[in-house]
């Protein structure tokens, strides 16, 4: 089959999408359940009733376009990603991928193709972390945890404002898991976040894995005093515990555990006066791992090299785990389809590992998921800089379909 999707559909649809949340300098802030995420979303059930497809949001709010097999029991083959962006981020991270799925639902549509499967567009709930993290899609997944919900990494206080704004509960969380015997698989479009396509100019990535990835609230606590009268060496200064803290997990890192990745996204010093000697520093851990045993065993490392510096500056530290997700192997199944895609396409393919975390890691526990990545100029990506060539979408977004269609017909 040669079907191809509307390239000038798509565009029209990706540019109508960036202008929400839109920073105006090419990037986006559209946090999940901001009043910008939720006229996005508006947005994607407005175009799929304009296609004639029906619309479904379920408990987790999660938003999706169907187009129906005239089998009424069939599996049903998800394609998605997610509209939430990370704060002054880019346009293309996730949302590339929903608009592809949407457009992949049309082009089948239009070209009155009947599939033995049902096919979904999604737009995942919060994949970025904004809340919670794989938010709506640990929820689909059915791994989504009450204690998640209760101190997520962005803050209950910030989990329930958007939850009233959006209408949503715990319990819609909670219920929110899909059967999965009712679907086919999973498949996801995203921007390689990274620079190795753009780098070998190889057009298509086929994800093997996805990282794991944990986060942690660190406390450092001191004793807030005079900046001007208290003795240097006499300071029991929590920024000198943060700061120390910050560099010497890097070094470790680098030296311990090269494929893996530490990042302190926030730093924040309390009462935070030009003189005052913070007696309070707050940090925001991020870290990775390919490999789950690992992710543990350098969890033990940071934690641990924490404590012995707070010891070294004289504070107490408390950390607080704010969240986390299991590396996930991509299905095989789902990798042969998107080679062959590629392939049928004549377009350069090659396997890749993702550093970035996506929805897709989340659906592997539930069914075979797979991923296509396009290259990222300069690999840039959580950034108004992030960017890929159109021509680029255009060939993920026909990989996507092709993909979608091999998969429905096995
Ligand atoms: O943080 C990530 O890796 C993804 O972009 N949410
Ligand atoms: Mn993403
Ligand atoms: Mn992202």
């Amino acid at each position: 089959m040669t079907l191809l999707i509307n390239p000038h559909r798509f565009k029209d649809d990706f540019d109508a999408l960036a202008q929400i949340g839109s920073t105006g300098d090419g990037g986006l802030n559209r946090p999940a359940l901001s009043e910008a995420h939720l006229e996005a979303r508006r947005w994607f059930l407005a175009r799929a009733k304009e296609a004639g497809l029906e619309t479904h949001v379920d408990g987790a709010g999660n938003h999706s376009a169907i187009l129906q097999s005239p089998i009424s029991n069939a599996r049903t083959l998800l394609l998605g990603s997610h509209t939430d962006s990370v704060p002054d981020g880019g346009r293309f991270d996730g949302a590339l991928g929903v608009v592809a799925a949407l457009e992949v639902l049309r082009t089948v549509k239009d070209a009155g193709v009947t599939l033995p499967v049902h096919l979904e567009a999604i737009d995942f709930t919060d994949e970025e972390g904004t809340l919670v993290g794989v938010l709506g899609s640990q929820a689909l997944a059915g791994q989504l945890t009450m204690a998640a919900l209760k101190s997520p990494r962005g803050g209950r206080a910030n989990l329930e404002e958007g939850m009233r704004r959006a209408g949503l509960s715990d319990e819609g969380f909670l219920n929110a898991r899909r059967d999965p015997e009712s679907l086919a698989g999973y498949l996801e479009l995203h921007i390689e976040q990274g620079p190795r396509l753009v780098q070998s100019g190889i057009k298509i990535g086929v994800v093997t894995g996805i990282v794991g990835i944990t986060s942690y609230r660190l406390t450092y606590h001191g004793q807030a005093n005079h900046a001007g009268t208290t003795p240097m060496e006499t300071r029991a200064d929590a920024s000198l515990g943060a700061s120390t803290f910050l560099l010497t997990a890097r070094e470790m890192v680098l030296r311990d555990y090269p494929n893996c990745v530490v990042n302190v996204g926030q730093m924040n010093f309390k009462p935070g006066a030009f003189n005052i000697i913070p007696g309070v520093a707050e940090l925001a851990l991020e870290f990775r791992s390919p490999e789950e045993a690992q992710l543990a065993e350098l969890e033990k490392s940071l934690l641990g090299l924490a404590d012995v510096i707070g010891r070294q500056f004289g504070l107490t530290l408390t950390a607080e785990r704010a969240g986390g997700c299991d590396p996930a192997p991509m299905s095989p199944r789902a990798q042969a389809a998107i080679a062959a895609a590629a392939e049928s396409l004549a377009l350069s393919h090659t396997a890749l590992h993702s550093g970035a975390g996506h929805d897709a890691q989340s659906l592997a526990a539930l069914t075979e998921a797979g991923m296509i990545f396009i290259p990222s100029r300069d690999g840039i990506s959580h950034s108004p800089l992030e960017f890929s060539e159109w021509e680029d979408c255009v060939n993920g977004a026909n990989v996507l379909l092709r993909a979608a269609l091999k998969i429905a017909g096995e």
